[in-house]
């Protein structure tokens, strides 16, 4: 039946960090121990309040499709963080409520991409960004960075990658799978290129925003270059601040032009985002932020524990990283001392059958030579990690 499926989709691959939790769980399924470091989600509850507020939601009746790009309520509540804490201004008919960020990323890569437009990505990159942009018929162009970069493309790079055919540059900060941020001076210097070249659009996917510790306040496109705004497609979302990567929201911020056609795309796909979690959302943006700054303060023990822990592994380098919740260790000395493999993903294969442990590969990431761990999980899983990964690497290095 194979050959019914679309040319076009053959060419896609499977998302590699799904794959790896669906791996993990079917070992543990048939009862090997696996330490799960895949996930790319908070291990933490959504708050009560929000809860509570979808709970009220359905007893209100909220039940219904609202409108395909959200509701009033929801695209205020937006507003008003990306005023109180973006310190940028946006109208209603500027914001697009999808079913998280992806869906947002999705919708606007249909919207702008014309056939054979070009999509500048940093890499290590999230793993989507290539495939979305295949489905919407762009092709990818990949801008290479390493740990001695310190993950970041620099202007000058971003300057030569851009062509004619150039139609939209991803930036994404903080990173995944890096955790790296571009510091204020690194986001002008980006901006200027971006000024000189009024043929392209920038999507910031800020979606690891609140999970940031770096020394400086993130610095935002739209605050820094006024004169760009219409050229900028801010997405985020609450998934990963407010823990609810379950309930499907996130949204686009940019030109009201390119946010009705990405609405025009919605209204013929998805429709609206689910009612209830909509009316979570709000409350998400509306009430109290302390819930922030209390799992930002655990990403970050845990972020300091793990670095230091895996540098200590022979044959591993790990970055400090500024944000979200992964570790991106370069691994290619362990892929040269352990017999029988020689990349990353055999590495990770490797690391799951001997060690029990669960890492993503860093090539689907256009990383070759690193992994991905998850730290969004308890300190005493991160240790017992650690532990079973220091015991199948070392022997090698002895
Ligand atoms: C960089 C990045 N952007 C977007 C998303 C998608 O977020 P959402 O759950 O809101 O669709 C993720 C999720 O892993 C991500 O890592």
């Amino acid at each position: 039946m194979s050959d019914f499926v679309a040319d076009l989709v053959k060419q896609v691959k499977p998302s590699a960090t799904i794959a790896v939790s669906m791996k993990a769980a079917e070992l543990k399924r048939a009862g090997k121990d696996v330490i799960g470091l895949g996930a790319g989600e908070p291990d933490f509850d959504t708050p009560d309040h929000i809860k509570d507020a979808a709970i009220a939601a359905i007893k209100a009746g909220q039940t219904k499709y609202t409108a395909v790009d959200g509701t009033p309520e929801l695209k205020q509540a937006i507003i008003g963080k990306l005023l109180r804490e973006n310190h940028v201004s946006y109208q209603p008919n500027e914001i697009l409520v999808s079913c998280g960020a992806k869906h947002s990323i999705s919708n606007l890569l249909n919207a702008v991409i014309n056939p054979g437009d070009e999509v500048i990505i940093p890499a290590p990159y999230w793993v989507s960004y290539p495939d979305m942009t295949l489905l919407a018929g762009g092709e990818s162009v990949i801008v290479n960075t390493t740990m001695a970069d310190d993950f970041k493309i620099t202007a000058e790079q971003l300057r030569e990658a851009i062509t004619d055919k150039t139609r939209l540059v991803m930036l994404n900060s903080p990173s995944n799978p890096t955790g790296k941020a571009y510091t204020r001076v690194e986001m002008q210097a980006l901006g200027e290129v971006i000024v000189e070249n009024p043929h392209v659009l920038v999507a910031t996917d800020d979606i690891y925003e609140h999970i940031y510790w770096g020394a400086e306040p993130l610095a935002n496109l739209v605050e820094l270059f006024p004169e760009i705004r219409d050229r900028v497609i801010i997405i985020n979302g609450v998934s990963k601040a407010y823990a609810m990567t379950g309930w499907r929201i996130g949204y686009a911020a940019g030109h009201q032009d390119i946010i009705a056609a990405m609405r025009k795309i919605q209204s013929q796909s998805t429709s609206n985002p689910c009612s209830i979690s909509q009316a979570a959302a709000t409350e998400a943006y509306n009430g109290p932020q302390d819930c922030l700054g209390v799992m930002k303060a655990a990403f970050k023990e845990r972020h300091d524990y793990l670095v230091e822990a895996l540098n200590q592994i022979p044959g591993l380098k790990c970055a400090q990283g500024e944000g979200a919740f992964y570790a991106f260790p370069d691994v290619t000395e362990v892929v040269a001392k352990v017999d029988g493999i020689s990349d990353d993903v055999e590495l990770a294969t490797w690391l799951l059958e001997n060690a029990g442990v669960a890492v993503v590969p860093g090539t689907p990431f256009g990383a070759p030579g690193y992994v991905r761990l998850s730290f969004a999980t308890s300190i005493d899983v991160l240790k017992a990690a650690v532990a079973r990964l220091d015991d199948a690497i070392r022997p090698f290095f002895a």
